[in-house]
């Protein structure tokens, strides 16, 4: 059964640099194996993650996500069945959102700065997917595979 699972969650205090690029390394290899695509957005204090595959799939990977210490606070915003995936070409597209114009963040999610804790389901996923957009639109190759 195909799926939709977006959760928010706070960035340990101790998270480096160099660990999050290679979790996400660690990721995409391991989501391309297991039939999931998403987009993982991503500032100095919180972590917005959309996740699609099958609901097996999804369950198994956001147990370990529960129990993973680089990430605290997990809160899910989002869990449905999907006809088809929003982020197919991803195995886990990554968007600094620190880095994304404040209009972007202004349309979707009016807050002071980026706090996915306090979305409801529905912003989280049109700011993911205007994440997704701004990803795709980006002249530069990011190697997101
Ligand atoms: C913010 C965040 C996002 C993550 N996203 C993924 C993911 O998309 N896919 C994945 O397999 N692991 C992801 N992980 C890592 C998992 O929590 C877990 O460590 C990993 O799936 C276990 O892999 P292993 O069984 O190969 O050790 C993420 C961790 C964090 C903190």
């Amino acid at each position: 059964m195909l799926s939709r699972l977006i959760y928010a969650s706070a960035v340990a205090d101790d998270l480096r640099a160099d660990e999050l690029n290679r979790m996400l390394a660690h990721a995409r290899l391991r989501n391309a194996s297991r039939g999931i695509t998403g987009m993982l957005a991503f500032d100095s204090r919180s972590f917005l993650q959309v996740i699609e595959g099958s609901r097996r799939a999804l369950s198994d990977l956001y147990a370990a996500l529960l129990r993973d210490p680089r990430h605290r606070d997990v809160q899910m915003l989002k869990f449905a069945r999907i006809d088809a995936r929003l982020f197919p070409d991803w195995s886990m597209g990554f968007m600094p959102a620190d880095l994304t114009p404040r209009t972007m963040l202004a349309r979707h999610a009016p807050m002071p700065h980026f706090d996915p804790g306090a979305l409801d389901g529905e912003s989280a996923e049109a700011l993911l997917v205007a994440f997704g957009a701004a990803l795709a639109d980006r002249t530069a190759p990011v190697p997101l595979h």
